[in-house]
């Protein structure tokens, strides 16, 4: 079994510590977030993700997991480094390497011995070099210190099942040595495993995240022609996702993508094109689709409100995605906040008490209720903006009969429309045949 220090204690760092550690490896987790570590030093988990506390508390009891925010501690005696560190994106896009550069130096200088730097966040192409070069200069002692580029494709709600069960792992690097002795790390997992060079490994990352996110807005872009033509959108998914050459995944039209991911590497990505003189015609296509998708909410509540100013508009899911207290770049919080300059008043729930409080913290005008009927109650109309499970098994017709006026904007296309007429409600999807489509139609007809 091997020592490996975990550097960031967010989504993946957390993950992975937890899941190498059920693997049986000894763990050091460094984190400098004083709130962070308090948390973990006291036995809480600092986020939600389904399977984690129970997996790392199970690991922490029997002596697999220390948590540190020292560096030279934390890295004494380790085999491995794996970074999980943040890497934002600036105001240009470009993906802010500072933390990166930071956990580099301290490894650096922490270094008691020969240590494979393994790259778990998601970096642009050509930084395993400069972390190679980060390390050459700080490291006083001469070390054998490889690079090696591991980039991370867990979802966020299923990332323990993601660590454990990965589609595929990308293992790059220009030392066989090191690329040899992290693949060991991975091989009880039974995974297909992928070794390339370090920038092919930074680019695999980027190409999954912008392809992601080309599908969803692709799907985003056929919605708006379903609603024009009276076409279930849900129904062209399912046709093209049986198709083998598509796969399921991705095809979902809706409120378009957030979270701390895809916006990010999107615009990363569009930052890295630019800077080489390309146009990035297509990926900026995609962002700007994703971008739209927001104001078809308003606009379907103009529809069916008329003036917004004054009426009381109920959130449903305030998480990016259902499974996850993470509200970065969420869809909630640009709609919210569309609603606000309407002069609306907001209602919003989450069945993630810590997604509330997250989204809390972005002191944003808005009543947080105790669960969905609360929200229903007066409301003029439910924007769902998040799919949790929760939302499925409500009691429809208990909730439009709360309402002052029975209208949902289901962004998330969970309902079934005929159900939800029947339920009491006017009902809008995205790209599910809009009522108000229908109403033009049968004028039309008339
Ligand atoms: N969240 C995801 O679903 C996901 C999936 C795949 C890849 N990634 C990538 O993984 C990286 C981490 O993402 P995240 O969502 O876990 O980030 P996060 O912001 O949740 O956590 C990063 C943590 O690192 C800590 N940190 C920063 N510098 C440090 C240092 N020098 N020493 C110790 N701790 C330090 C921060 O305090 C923070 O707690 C990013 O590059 C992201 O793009 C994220």
């Amino acid at each position: 079994m091997s020592n490996i220090s975990v550097i960031g204690a967010g989504y993946v760092g957390l993950s992975t510590a937890a899941c190498f550690a059920e693997l049986g490896h000894n763990i050091t987790l460094i984190e400098i977030d004083p709130e962070k570590l308090t948390a973990l030093k006291n036995g809480l988990m600092p986020i939600s993700e389904p399977g984690l506390n129970e997996m790392w508390q199970r690991n922490k009891q029997e002596d697999r997991i220390n948590v540190t925010n020292n560096h030279m501690d934390g890295l004494l005696g380790a085999e491995f480094a794996f970074i999980a560190v943040g890497t934002p994106a600036a105001s240009n896009g470009k993906p802010d390497l500072k933390w990166v550069r930071l956990a580099a130096k301290n490894i650096a200088e922490a270094a008691s011995g020969p240590m494979v730097i393994v790259i778990k966040s998601t970096v642009p192409i050509g930084t395993a070099e400069i972390i190679d070069r980060i390390v050459s200069y700080n490291d006083r002692n001469g070390h054998s210190l490889p690079v090696v580029s591991n980039p991370e494709f867990l979802r966020e709600g299923a990332a323990i099942y993601d660590f454990m069960h990965p589609s595929r792992v990308v293992i790059g690097s220009s030392s066989q040595e090191a690329i040899d002795v992290v693949s060991k790390l991975y091989k009880p997992l039974d995974s297909p495993i992928i070794t390339c060079d370090n920038r092919t490994a930074e680019m695999s990352k980027y190409a999954c995240n912008a392809f992601l996110a080309t599908r969803i807005s692709f799907m985003n872009e056929i919605a708006l022609l379903c609603d024009e033509y009276s076409v279930d959108i849900v129904k062209v998914a399912k046709i093209m996702g049986l198709d083998p050459r598509f796969g399921s995944g991705y095809l979902n039209a809706g409120l378009g993508w957030g979270g701390s991911c895809l916006p990010k590497d999107l615009k990363g990505l569009i930052h890295m094109a630019k800077s080489r003189g390309f146009p990035a015609r297509l990926l900026r296509a995609v962002q700007q689709i994703n971008q739209q998708q927001v104001y078809i909410v308003i606009r379907k509540l103009h529809w069916l409100l008329g003036n917004l100013e004054g009426k009381t508009i109920g959130i449903l899911g305030l998480a990016f995605k259902p499974n996850s207290d993470d509200v970065r770049e969420a869809r909630s919080l640009l709609i919210i906040s569309l609603l606000e300059n309407e002069g609306c008043r907001i209602k919003a729930y989450d069945p993630d008490p810590t997604a509330m409080q997250n989204a809390g913290k972005l002191k944003i005008d808005v009543t947080y209720c105790a669960n969905a009927y609360e929200v229903a109650k007066d409301s003029d109309a439910i924007v769902l903006v998040t799919e949790w499970e929760e939302f499925k098994e409500l009691d429809m017709p208990a909730m439009a009969s709360m309402m002052n006026q029975p209208i949902i904007v289901d962004g998330r296309n969970l309902y079934d429309p005929d159900e939800m007429i029947q339920a009491g409600f006017l009902y809008e999807g995205i790209g599910r045949c809009s009522q108000r489509t229908q109403e033009t139609r049968i004028g039309i007809v008339q």
